[in-house]
């Protein structure tokens, strides 16, 4: 389906800090856990609603870097829910043509969930919809740091000179390569934050916060979020009158 004219501009790429899991349940009497599990159904409404409209990738955030402090019964419940997720909804993500990536350290997963993550990498590599990257175990500053790691290793190897590391050479040895920068960071559960999320991509950004909790997000929440984009002038820097006479960012 073609874009949807009312709700343009879109945002080319949408990351998502998806908050509030635990308050959910909390609300309800339930396991934490429980909430998490009922994260599982707007991530499937974000996709479809992205394929549908023409969005080009969507960035979520599911397990961060700091999430490993949390209780080891609830790490191993989340753990557990990757695993099962990524299992059980690869093939329709497959037919409905969406590239999976996870971005983060994966070394620190299971060799199962690491094994199992490969596969659906690997099952989803050639397809040209949607671009979906889950970020598990993600930091921004690990990003920095990895990307920082893997330049440093090149200027050694003779491969790469210091003098050639700009913004664009930095940029592409970052977890997102290759993908334009967020446009919209939506976060839901009330927090106005962006706790260690793509420090680097997220330069530029449109922010919106919303204050539902991530199990309660659905179609118009994410209506919504389109509609706050849609209203914002985008300006990196220039002046109000400069922007007007230009049609899109850095003159492109
Ligand atoms: C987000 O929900 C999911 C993860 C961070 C894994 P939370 O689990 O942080 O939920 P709240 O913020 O405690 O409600
Ligand atoms: C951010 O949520 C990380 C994810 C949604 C995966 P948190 O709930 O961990 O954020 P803080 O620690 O409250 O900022
Ligand atoms: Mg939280």
């Amino acid at each position: 389906m073609s874009r949807n004219a009312t709700l343009a501009p879109l945002p080319r790429h949408i990351a998502i800090t998806m908050d509030g899991n635990g308050r959910w349940a909390a609300e309800r009497g339930l396991a934490r856990s429980a909430g998490h599990k009922a994260g599982l159904e707007p991530v499937r409404l974000c996709v479809r609603e992205c394929a549908r409209l023409g969005v080009e990738a969507l960035t979520l955030f599911a397990f961060s870097s700091e999430n490993w402090s949390r209780p080891a019964e609830e790490v191993a419940s989340l753990m557990g829910l990757f695993l099962e997720a990524i299992d059980r909804e690869v093939s329709d993500l497959d037919n409905r043509g969406v590239c999976l990536r996870v971005i983060g350290d994966r070394r620190v997963l299971s060799v199962r969930l690491q094994a199992q993550i490969a596969a659906a990498e690997q099952r989803t590599a050639n397809n040209s919809g949607l671009k979906l990257q889950i970020a598990v175990s993600y930091g921004g500053r690990w990003d920095i740091v990895q990307a920082a790691r893997t330049l440093a290793t090149r200027c050694l190897s003779g491969e790469l000179a210091v003098a050639a590391i700009d913004e664009d050479c930095f940029a592409a040895a970052l977890e997102l390569a290759g993908l334009a920068d967020p446009d919209l960071l939506i976060r839901t559960g009330a927090e106005r934050r962006i706790s260690n999320f793509l420090l680097w991509n997220l330069a530029y950004t449109e922010l919106y916060f919303c204050d539902c909790l991530w199990p309660e997000f659905d179609a118009r929440e994410f209506a919504q979020a389109l509609a706050f984009f849609a209203q914002r002038e985008r300006r990196f820097g220039r002046t109000s009158a400069q922007q007007r006479g230009l049609s899109g960012p850095r003159g492109s």
